[in-house]
């Protein structure tokens, strides 16, 4: 008798930057027979599970899509819910408390109500020394509104063209500080990136799932970093 030796013994290649496109609330609350906002709950609770499951497996960087530039198409009731879950999300003081996780946001704040602001402004601040992994949420976040930014406050602040360079673009994103993307994962079987960073994803391995975001478990995430063990990336090299 012999002992074959388990395949999954090999530690895993844990990504350093993680990105979801938390998206299939709305489905999620009809096949339920629910109103979409229920979707949004239950997504917003979601979110919470992953980045403490992340941060517990050792991902730096986790980001979310949350609210993108053309979610303002979306009737104003559903809007008015979610901003109102964002300020109840920002409110409670028990989120990640402890935790180490550091709370930042991506995305054009100006268009969010003033109070949002505040509160997104704070808990920034007070997770500022935490040395965990980094979570970010991708708020009124478009990849081609971010670009346009970028190339109006490149021009704003009288760059020379022959020293734009593409880390000077980067440089430029409201990602700036984190690195690119290793894995984009996004739930829901849609096939596309819906305007999610669009300049950072160039070289990202992509993972789609039927799951719906509010259904996502932490073993969907392992099954997505298993399948981006055994991705061959190149870089364009061989
Ligand atoms: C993602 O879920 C959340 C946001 C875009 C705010 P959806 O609301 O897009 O859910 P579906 O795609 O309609 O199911
Ligand atoms: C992408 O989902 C945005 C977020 C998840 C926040 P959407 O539901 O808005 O994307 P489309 O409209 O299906 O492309
Ligand atoms: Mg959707």
């Amino acid at each position: 008798m012999f002992f074959k030796k388990k395949i999954n013994d090999t530690p895993r290649n844990i990504p350093g930057h993680i990105a979801i496109i938390m998206d299939g609330n709305g489905r999620w609350a009809k096949n339920k027979g629910l109103p979409r906002k229920f979707g949004h709950i239950e997504g917003a609770k979601k979110f919470k599970e992953i980045a403490r499951y992340c941060n517990k497996i050792g991902v730096k960087y986790l980001t979310v899509y949350a609210f993108s530039t053309e979610n303002w198409k979306r009737p104003q009731e559903e809007i008015d819910g979610i901003m109102n879950l964002l300020r109840d999300y920002l409110k409670d003081s028990t989120n990640f408390k402890g935790e180490n996780i550091k709370l930042r946001f991506i995305g054009d704040k100006s268009a969010l109500d003033e109070d949002i602001i505040s509160l997104m402004e704070k808990s920034e601040a007070e997770s500022n020394d935490a040395t965990g992994m980094t979570a970010c949420l991708a708020l009124n976040y478009g990849g081609r509104d971010e670009i346009k930014n970028a190339v109006k406050q490149i021009i704003d602040d009288g760059i020379k063209s022959e020293n734009i360079t593409e880390e000077l673009i980067s440089s430029y994103l409201y990602t700036h500080d984190f690195p690119d993307p290793d894995l984009i994962i996004r739930p829901s079987g849609e096939f596309r990136l819906s305007n999610f960073l669009t300049y950072q994803s160039a070289y990202s391995e992509f993972y789609f799932d039927n799951v719906l975001w509010p259904d996502f478990s932490t073993k969907d995430l392992d099954r997505a970093i298993d399948e981006y063990n055994h991705r061959n990336r190149r870089f364009g090299g061989v």
